[in-house]
């Protein structure tokens, strides 16, 4: 069995530095390592949908968004199959068929759901808490997720750790699946950053998890002026006070975002007085350096990151029409892939009726005077 890669994001907003070191970058070093029997990269527009069914302007709008990040990035429509969740049907098929694989107790205890259950209140007697309460859809996405994964018989998912959930509960729909009518499914994994901070790169205030609702992103189409003035509001070591004072690195943004896109000769080309992070680091911790200079830094790093990006972005949105023709035939290749597993699957389950010739030549004898 061969390597089939699979990943996504929802189109609810332009992509950030988050998804930039959780997956996006390492998909273009798969593209480029070329280790691979197909690379597929889509746009989870029904699964924006089902928290944003009373705007579905948003979802709309920003499907190009989404697309411009991922060419801008270096993904390459040559080597990899772009495509719209929505424009490959066979999705919602797959997904009516694992839905009876899986209990609502199951998907209760799926981590995503569990805290947006939490989160809305879902006592059935209470007016206010239904009237707020969780969408079915929304309820489900772990299903619909495990057929996105399952219809190109993916077998490696990069993503970020929040993903691990969905990715476990898609094994076990692969197994129940293959289980009950034959082995037709491959059981996912997961592919993490192998640097650890990149699993969840936390927001410029310092919260967990870049966010667009915290409004703690940098979005990978900011401009350098926007960089600038978000990486100088940054969060750092409120007890470093005095230039002085002994500093923390652990915790500090400036520091994890060092930590998360520094490169190979990042000092020798920015900040020559040092030779490496471990340097920076020591001597922050011992104090004398202020956070002002750490910043700069950062900023030149980022800069050497996003200008390349940036650049190419501004080179695809002079053609936007072939961006959406780059959507149409990805969406159109994907599509015959999920056919292929889905008539499969049909054949497991014995629902072929047509193409069954068993099945009518039996009914026929049975009939036949
Ligand atoms: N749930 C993912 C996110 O919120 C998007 C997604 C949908 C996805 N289907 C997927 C990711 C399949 C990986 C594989 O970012």
């Amino acid at each position: 069995m061969g390597r089939v890669i699979l990943t996504g994001d929802r189109p609810t907003g332009r992509l950030h530095l988050g998804h930039y070191v959780g997956s996006l970058r390492n998909r273009v070093l798969l593209q480029n390592e070329g280790n691979y029997d197909r690379m597929f990269v889509f746009i989870a527009d029904v699964q924006a949908l089902t928290d944003n069914a009373d705007n579905p302007e948003k979802v709309r709008q920003n499907i190009i968004e989404v697309a411009l990040d991922y060419l801008s990035c270096g993904l390459d429509p040559e080597k990899v199959t772009i495509f719209i969740q929505s424009r490959v049907p066979q999705l919602h098929e797959m997904t009516q068929f694992f839905s009876n694989l899986v209990t609502v107790q199951r998907l209760q205890r799926n981590p995503t759901v569990k805290a947006e259950m939490a989160l809305r209140g879902f006592n059935a007697d209470n007016e206010e808490d239904n009237r707020r309460g969780l969408p079915v859809g929304f309820f489900t996405y772990p299903i619909s997720q495990a057929a996105d994964i399952c219809a190109f018989k993916s077998t490696t998912v990069p993503a970020g750790e929040d993903q691990e959930p969905m990715l476990e509960q898609c094994r076990e729909i692969v197994r129940s699946f293959n289980g009950t009518y034959g082995p037709v499914l491959v059981e996912p994994e997961i592919l993490l950053p192998s640097n650890r901070v990149c699993r969840r790169l936390p927001g410029t205030d310092g919260q967990a998890k870049m966010s667009k609702s915290l409004g703690n992103c940098i979005y990978l189409s900011d401009d350098p002026k926007e960089v600038e003035r978000k990486v100088k509001g940054m969060f750092t070591d409120p007890g470093h006070l005095r230039v002085e004072d002994p500093g923390k690195v652990e915790g500090n943004c400036v520091f994890t975002y060092l930590d998360a896109f520094c490169e190979e000769g990042d000092f020798a080309a920015f900040w020559p007085e040092y030779a490496n992070l471990d340097e920076l680091k020591d001597h922050y911790r011992r104090g004398g350096l202020g956070d002002m200079k750490c910043k700069k830094f950062l900023i030149k790093v980022l800069e050497a990151r996003l200008g390349p990006i940036r650049e190419r972005r501004h080179a695809y949105e002079q053609d936007i029409p072939a961006v959406y023709e780059i959507l149409r035939k990805g969406s159109e290749a994907a599509a015959e892939v999920a056919a292929q597993t889905l008539y499969e699957m049909k054949e497991a389950m014995k629902i072929n009726y047509f193409e069954d010739t068993s099945l009518i030549a039996e009914q026929a004898a049975k009939y036949r005077q």
